[in-house]
């Protein structure tokens, strides 16, 4: 059948896929991503809460198996998440501003340097920004530090590894509106102050039938920044269990995806949050919502996987 990375055409276009590094011991989810993907990010091992769960204390375990299958196996490697609010230990939030202005950027370093010349690009600051497009006050990071902690977070970063392209990720950036404008402002201040930042990851996770029609502008213009973009974590939930017509708009949603970043000369990929519909994380917090991704729960493809594989195919 066809191979996703295959039509992407080399690195034409990143394809990725979320990974939990224990499901790649699951045969049928190994061979999706052994066929499919070109590129592979940790969908939690490399969050603060496993890889430095006690201060000072490193399990890279995890993140060292993901990184070993991405090299044996010919991935780029993507890292998600440096500096993020959620999926942090306790010890953090509890820590006075100069003792987590410290831990942030050791933490940061630690990390970056670990995996040095081997992610290519890094998800260093993730979802600082509300819905309404104000700062989120319930960041520890924004509540302690103030709204100076995003920039040295990527100045710290740039630092620790040069060569890596650093990114601003973030949730319901794809329509224009007050909080994909927020991040617009706040981009285009790092990079008229030329903080180190290289890209912004719009996450993508989509509700069937609600993308609008200023997807491609809203791109365009982070674009015209001089940063490139990219799709980080797209799914698209639907009712569950699903039926026919909420598995078709899921399909043309999944394609419009795929092709509004092909139509984007800077948009350089896009990456499902997850394999299967068996392990999506969509249903626990969703409640009646799942079914978000291109195989199913029996690992048999989706009309989304054929979608995805004729928009990937017209670029
Ligand atoms: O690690 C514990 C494990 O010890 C325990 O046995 C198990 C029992 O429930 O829970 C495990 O923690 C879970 C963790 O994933 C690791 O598997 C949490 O319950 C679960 O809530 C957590 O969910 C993750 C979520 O981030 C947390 O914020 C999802 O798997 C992950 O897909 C999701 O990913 C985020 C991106 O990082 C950022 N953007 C949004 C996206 C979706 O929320």
């Amino acid at each position: 059948g066809p191979v996703l990375a295959e039509i992407a055409g080399g690195s034409a276009l990143d394809i990725g896929f979320a990974v939990a590094p224990e499901l790649l011991d699951e045969p049928e989810y190994r061979e999706i991503v052994d066929t499919h993907a070109s590129l592979v990010v940790a969908e939690n091992v490399m969050k603060w809460e496993t890889t430095e769960r006690v201060q000072g204390q490193w399990d890279f375990a995890g993140a060292d198996t993901l990184a070993q299958y991405a090299r044996e196996h010919g991935k780029k490697l993507y890292g998600h998440t440096l500096v993020w609010h959620s999926q942090l230990p306790d010890w953090v939030a509890a820590l006075d501003a100069p003792a987590m202005q410290a831990a942030m950027e050791e933490h940061i370093r630690t990390q970056v340097e670990h995996f040095k010349g081997q992610v290519f690009a890094w998800d260093v600051v993730n979802e600082a920004i509300d819905d309404d497009g104000t700062r989120r006050a319930g960041s520890p990071f924004q509540a302690t530090l103030g709204d100076g902690y995003i920039e040295d977070a990527f100045r710290t970063a740039h630092e620790a590894d040069p060569d890596a392209q650093l990114c601003y990720n973030d949730y319901d950036l794809e329509a224009i509106g007050p909080k994909s404008d927020a991040v617009y402002a706040m981009v285009s201040d790092l990079v008229a102050r030329d903080v180190p930042i290289d890209c912004v990851g719009f996450q993508g996770h989509l509700t069937g039938g609600k993308l609008g029609d200023d997807l491609q502008e809203n791109l365009q213009r982070f674009v015209d920044l001089g940063l490139t973009v990219r799709f980080t974590e797209v799914d698209v939930r639907i009712p569950t269990p699903p039926n026919d017509a909420d598995l078709a708009q899921q399909a043309e949603d999944f394609g419009t995806v795929v092709s509004t970043c092909l139509a984007v000369e800077g948009c350089l990929g896009v990456t499902f949050w997850g394999v299967t519909d068996r392990y999506s994380w969509v249903p626990q917090w969703f409640p009646g919502y799942g079914a978000a991704l291109l195989w199913d729960e029996d690992y048999a493809t989706k009309p989304a996987f054929d979608a995805v594989v004729e928009a990937v195919g017209a670029g």
